[in-house]
């Protein structure tokens, strides 16, 4: 696995000294992935040479400037598109299209949730035609609901509920499907602090107790420092990794204790001069 020491990595546009961390094999692996839209005068390079890990159950955050090229990575992740160079492998097997075992929870749950549909009904939606018994998915729905604090709501529509509780929707809805790697674009984008903070706890309980690897986008460095195992910081243009963050703080991790820890603060200056000074 590559991993960056990131007590060499202060210094604004310093290049980032590469070292071996031999630990748990690799979940997602991206290797030397370029993304190239477009041809000739109209050629532009989103991003280039960008290589990272994930280890199996590790959550991994990508934060970096608007336009360089996370959600188009992501969905290189999810098989949705294809990098123009590169390759991109999830359990040593090469990613050639979309699989149930990788889910995506969207920041826009208002579109990704089927108006017509209730809560217990759109979280059924990832089970129905997989071949499971209408008892096994009616269970399956009811376990999930209450693990994300949505029983209340079963029978409501999501015109009738909270962003909050639309966008948990989303996430009971994919982690229906038993997902071995769940990859979210700034899932909680669009919610108030409060609400964030709670889904990111609830986020982090559902994926411990599962075991699930996550890839998590998000603009909030402070938001990638609490929930990761590892910050990959992204340059833009053309989109590359500027640093490769191993988070060494201590879990279950808590909302003021944690993001009171030394370590905390400087991983927050670190990014900051990173992304914003960049
Ligand atoms: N299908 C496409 N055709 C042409 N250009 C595209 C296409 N998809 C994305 N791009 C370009 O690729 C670049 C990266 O887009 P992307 O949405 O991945 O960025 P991002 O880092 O997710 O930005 P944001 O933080 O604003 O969500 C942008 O310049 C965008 O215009
Ligand atoms: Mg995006």
């Amino acid at each position: 696995m590559i991993a960056v020491d990131h007590k060499a990595a202060g210094s604004r546009g310093s290049e980032h000294k590469v070292i071996e961390t031999p630990n748990r094999p690799p979940a997602v692996s991206v290797r030397n992935v370029a993304m190239t839209f477009g041809v000739d005068e109209k050629r532009h390079v989103v991003f280039e040479n960008i290589s990272f890990n994930a280890a199996k159950g590790e959550i991994l955050c990508l934060v970096g400037a608007s336009g360089c090229g996370k959600t188009t990575l992501l969905r290189q992740v999810a098989g949705l598109q294809r990098p123009t160079t590169g390759e991109i492998l999830f359990d040593e097997t090469l990613i050639t299209g979309p699989s149930r075992e990788r889910a995506m929870v969207f920041q826009d749950y208002g579109r990704a949730l089927l108006p017509w549909r209730s809560v217990r009904s759109n979280i059924a939606l990832s089970l129905e035609g997989t071949g499971r018994s209408k008892e096994e998915i009616a269970e399956t729905v009811t376990r999930l609901m209450a693990m994300t604090g949505l029983s209340a709501a079963s029978s409501k529509y999501p015109s009738e509920l909270s962003g909050g509780m639309q966008q948990r929707v989303q996430i009971a809805r994919c982690i229906a499907q038993k997902p071995k790697l769940l990859l979210m674009d700034e899932p909680f984008g669009a919610l108030d602090a409060l609400t964030r903070q709670s889904l990111q706890d609830e986020l982090l309980s559902i994926v411990a107790a599962q075991k699930i690897t996550v890839v998590f986008i998000t603009h909030d460095l402070e938001e990638a420092i609490y929930l990761g195992d590892k910050v990959i910081a992204l340059g833009a243009n053309p989109g590359r990794v500027l640093a490769d963050l191993t988070i060494d703080l201590p879990r279950p991790r808590h909302q003021l204790a944690t993001r009171e820890e030394p370590e905390f603060l400087r991983m927050r200056h670190l990014l900051h001069e990173l992304i914003v000074g960049h």
